[in-house]
Formats: C-alpha cells, structure tokens, sequence
C-alpha cells in the first residue's frame, strides 16, 4: 500500500469523517460511543462538535487519506481536562475503514497522535477501549500499559453491554531548558 497521508483535520473533511463513522458502526458493529442505527446527522453533529472543538484547540483530530484522497482513518487527542491535568490527555474515537484495515494504518495514526501528544507537552495518556478487540491488541502492543477491566462499562451498537480496558502510557517529558 502506498503510504497514507496523515494531517489534522479542516471542516472539509466532515463528510468523510461521516462516511468512516457509518462504516464503523454500521458495517464494523464497533462500540465507538454511539448506538445503531446511527444517522447521517447525528454523526454529523458529532463531528461538527469535534472539528469546532479542534479549531478552539481543545482536541487534536488527525485524519488518514489513501493513495485516491478517501479519508480511511482518524483519531483524537482530547487537551480539555481539568485544571490539576495539564500534563495529560485523552486518546480517543480511533478508527480504519473497513476496507483499510491490517495493513498498518491504526499504528500509524497511534504514534502520529502520541507525537501531537509530545509536541503539545502532554505526558500522561489515558484511553479506554473495548476488551478482547483489535484495538485492545493495537494499544499493548506500541508500550500502552493495561490499567483493568470494567465491565459492562458500554454498549455494542445494538445495546449489548461491553466490557472495557483501560489503558495508560507515560512519555518521557519534554527536557528542562539549558540556561
Ligand atoms: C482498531 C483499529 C483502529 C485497527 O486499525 P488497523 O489499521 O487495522 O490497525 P493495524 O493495521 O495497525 O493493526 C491491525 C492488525 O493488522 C496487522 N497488520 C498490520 N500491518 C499488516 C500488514 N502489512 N499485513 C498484515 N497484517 C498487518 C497487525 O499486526 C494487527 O494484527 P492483530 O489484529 O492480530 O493484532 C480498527 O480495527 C478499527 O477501526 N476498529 C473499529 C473501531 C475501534 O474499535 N476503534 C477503537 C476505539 S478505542
């Protein structure tokens, strides 16, 4: 596969984020927060809230365009947390098309978002991910520490419930400044 291209998001990419979040849930059945059937408008709205979120710099969403410029992947670093968390921030929302899939690009768009992590000063990361999944896989294998098991902590699409592993990974901090 050619290599993908990985950048932040604009509000062009709306509809192609729409696109990947119905395949996710639809055609994928992921429990990524959202519940089956999911509308276009309400994806939609989902992202509209994440690119404005974006552009306030409360959230970092990098997306993944294929060799045709078809978004196939995105993910999110989310800054906003409380006052006390200034070095920590949330990874969240990953996802590959279906037909982009074990080819790579999840890790990509995982050490692409730890950088923006990096760059932004954050140390801690935290993320939460359905048990027994590919993304659990995924996150144990690039250095992510298993935190436990909640269970129950979701739902499936379809309103099963799911259970959750927690996930954390220290990166080194930025070096102290020479005088
Ligand atoms: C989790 C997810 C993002 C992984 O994306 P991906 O692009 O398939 O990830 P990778 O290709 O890096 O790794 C997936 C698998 O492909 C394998 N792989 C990677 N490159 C490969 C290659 N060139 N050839 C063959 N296999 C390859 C990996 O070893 C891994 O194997 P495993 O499933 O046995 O662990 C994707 O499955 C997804 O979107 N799932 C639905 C949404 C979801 O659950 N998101 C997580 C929210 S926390």
């Amino acid at each position: 596969m050619t290599s993908p291209t990985l950048r932040r998001a604009t509000p062009d990419d709306l509809d192609g984020l729409v696109d990947l979040l119905l395949d996710v849930v639809e055609t994928g059945g992921a429990s990524v927060g959202f519940l089956s059937p999911l509308s276009r408008e309400r994806a939609a709205r989902f992202w509209r809230g994440a690119l404005e979120a974006g552009a306030r710099g409360e959230r970092v969403v990098l997306v993944a365009l294929d060799a045709d410029a078809r978004l196939v992947g995105t993910v999110q670093l989310v800054l906003d947390l409380p006052d006390n968390q200034p070095h920590r921030a949330d990874v969240a929302k990953m996802q590959v098309h279906s037909r982009a899939r074990q080819r790579g690009l999840g890790a990509a768009l995982l050490a692409a978002i730890e950088e923006e992590a990096r760059a932004a000063g954050r140390s801690v990361l935290v993320l939460d991910t359905v048990t027994g999944s590919p993304a659990e896989r995924l996150y144990a294998r690039h250095g992510w520490q298993r935190v436990g098991v909640i269970p129950d902590y979701a739902q499936w699409p379809d309103g099963r419930p799911c259970d959750s592993t927690f996930f954390y990974k220290r990166l080194p901090s930025p070096a102290p400044s020479r005088r």
